[in-house]
């Protein structure tokens, strides 16, 4: 997938847009970073979130009327499984329509060598709300700005969520992550929260430390486990530490696991890597097994945005994790695509 045209990426155009706050209202709003959000915003999403898990679990049909005739478009620049299904499903879920380039962005006008502000112009005319990944950061930022553009020109309104924009943000994972957390823990208040592996590279822990931070969790502990290579940016931890969280970085995973109350593995994120041998110095370092688990307490929770590699051991190892009562990550999975449908009807305005 890495080899597939992009577009011609970020113009200087993304840096004319800031994301607005949220503000007590999802309508109209792009959505392209966490910091867009407060912790009213967090706590109103997550009521709307369970009340549409709720209904959907219980077969209310009520639910499917919430954005009936309406439209979300998709523009997928990386590779994804999760994020892709999991908006669709939820568009579908509340009685919406998708729309695609048949095919993938392979084959639509990017291939010709459209840039992306033309592609996500013609997404946003069609669609009301357009979800883009795309691998440079703030490309989101880009599309937000030519959608705004475009409603001024055309009359219509459509906004744009991200999907995860390279190795930037990927904000719609940490409201489903902050929530899974939620679910589990009943709170974020005095937990330690590890995570591990490639937090260079990683977004979603980029955006999952952020928002932890912003919706003003007290006495909250961040370990941060890497190799040293793949520390997380100093611009995540500034910011964290000036919201009042206390973080630490270490590379030994045994001084800390004991005491964690929130594992979140992640994958190292090979196609980030400038080459292969790169990857390969630093691709073993930290793997979950059955045996690393073992050494955690009986209630953490295990998470990972997933997809998943060797960093959670062989397929055997798998099988063991998988239905270790701590490990969440398919809850975290699922969760995600209530979140968004959340998220989408708080947009499209058509919550309740
Ligand atoms: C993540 C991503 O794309 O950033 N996946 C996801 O959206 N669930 C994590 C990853 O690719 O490792």
């Amino acid at each position: 997938m890495s080899s597939i045209a992009t577009g011609v990426g970020v113009s200087t155009m993304a840096a004319a847009f800031t994301p607005p706050a949220i503000d007590g209202d999802l309508t109209g709003r792009h959505i392209v970073s966490v910091e867009q959000f407060a912790r009213p915003d967090l706590d109103d999403l997550f009521r709307s979130t369970v009340d549409l898990r709720s209904r959907v679990r219980s077969g209310d049909q009520s639910v499917l009327k919430l954005c009936r005739r309406r439209i979300m478009a998709t523009l997928f620049f990386e590779a994804s499984t999760r994020t892709d299904m999991s908006f669709q499903a939820a568009m579908l879920r509340l009685g919406g329509e998708v729309v695609a380039t048949a095919g993938g962005v392979q084959f639509s006008s990017v291939y010709k060598g459209e840039n992306l502000a033309d592609s996500v112009r013609a997404a946003g005319s069609y669609a009301d709300v357009v979800v883009l990944r795309h691998p440079e950061v703030r490309s989101s930022y880009e599309a937000a700005y030519q959608l705004d553009q475009l409603s001024t020109r055309l009359g219509t309104r459509s906004v744009v969520v991200s999907g995860g924009d390279g190795v930037g943000e990927h904000p719609t994972q940490a409201l489903l992550d902050l929530f899974t957390i939620i679910d589990f823990k009943g709170t974020v208040d005095g937990l330690t929260v590890t995570l591990v592996g490639d937090l260079a590279h990683g977004r979603t822990v980029h955006s999952l430390a952020k928002i932890l931070a912003l919706y003003g969790a007290r006495d909250l502990r961040l370990e941060l486990v890497s190799p040293p290579s793949l520390r997380a940016p100093v611009g995540i931890i500034d910011f964290v530490r000036q919201r009042g969280l206390e973080v630490h970085e270490t590379d030994s995973l045994d001084e800390v696991i004991g005491g964690s109350d929130v594992i979140y593995w992640t994958r190292v994120q090979q196609e980030r890597f400038a080459s292969e041998a790169d990857y390969e110095a630093i691709a073993r370092h930290f793997i979950m097994t059955p045996s690393v688990l073992a050494q955690a307490s009986a209630d953490v929770i295990l998470m990972h945005p997933l997809p998943r590699k060797h960093e959670m051991g062989t397929p055997a190892d798998h099988a063991v994790l998988d239905i270790d009562p701590r490990s969440v990550y398919f809850h975290q999975m699922q969760n995600g695509m209530y979140v968004r449908m959340a998220l989408l009807a708080g947009v499209l305005g058509a919550a309740g």
